[in-house]
């Protein structure tokens, strides 16, 4: 078993605080370890972009553990958050911080076209009336209502993501986003079969009253 970062120092109540989901998506990366490695040992150096950090407890992880030798470009839009991947990259594998940067940004807007390898998204997936407005300053409290709640069927952001990554993704890159029985991934995964994708279940379980499900989305 992989040892699973410390994320400590962080102001929970403006940052997303590791939750079920940021856990399994640590076990599905250690499941998956050998897939990753075995993808980008023979290529270059890959480029790994985590959208919407929180804490930093999932770069981290595959820093420490599964892509070592990766650049990292990881996003949120959340100031703090920004600041807080870079705080717990630093605490937990400091000759490795400098692999590691932070931007502020929506989702991926910021980073070229076609050359993340790998992208990682545990999204705002709860169901609600609508997307939250972006907070005006850093210390507003509503940075964790835009962490949690993805507007209609909790797929509003998360579509967005899914409907660019033609555009996000390099020739042989591959996407990991995690979904809540109420997204429906079995029909999510069913149209982007259509659209040409390969989609593979990575994990599906039992978190409570929630069922979480990680899919991974690559070229055929
Ligand atoms: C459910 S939390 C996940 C945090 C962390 N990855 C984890 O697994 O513990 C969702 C994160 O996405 C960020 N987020 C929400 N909308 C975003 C957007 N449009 N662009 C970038 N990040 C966003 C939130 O600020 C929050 O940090």
């Amino acid at each position: 078993m992989l040892s699973t970062p410390i994320t400590k120092d962080i102001d929970y109540d403006k940052v997303y605080e590791p939750s079920e989901d940021s856990f399994y998506l640590l076990d599905c990366f250690e499941q998956e370890r050998d897939y990753l490695e075995t993808k980008f040992k023979k290529n270059k150096v890959p480029i790994i972009t985590e959208i919407g950090t929180g804490s930093g407890i999932l770069t981290t992880f595959l820093l420490q553990h599964i892509l070592k030798d990766g650049i990292y470009i990881a996003t949120d839009v959340n100031p703090n958050a920004c600041k807080s991947v870079l705080q717990t990259v630093r605490n937990n594998c400091p000759t490795q911080a400098h692999l590691v940067d932070s931007s502020q940004m929506d989702l991926t807007s910021a980073i070229r076209s076609n050359i993340i390898d790998t992208l990682i998204f545990n999204p705002p997936y709860v169901p609600a009336s609508e997307v939250p407005d972006i907070p005006v300053t850093d210390e507003d409290s509503k940075w964790l209502d835009l962490a949690l709640l993805g507007g209609e069927d909790g797929m509003i952001v998360t579509w967005k993501v899914l409907n660019n990554l033609e555009r996000i993704l390099s020739t042989d890159g591959v996407a990991y986003i995690l979904f809540c029985a109420r997204n429906n991934p079995d029909k999510v995964a069913n149209e982007m079969t259509d659209r040409g994708w390969k989609v593979d279940v990575v994990i599906s379980k039992k978190a409570g009253w929630e069922v979480l499900t990680i899919l991974r989305f690559s070229r055929l």
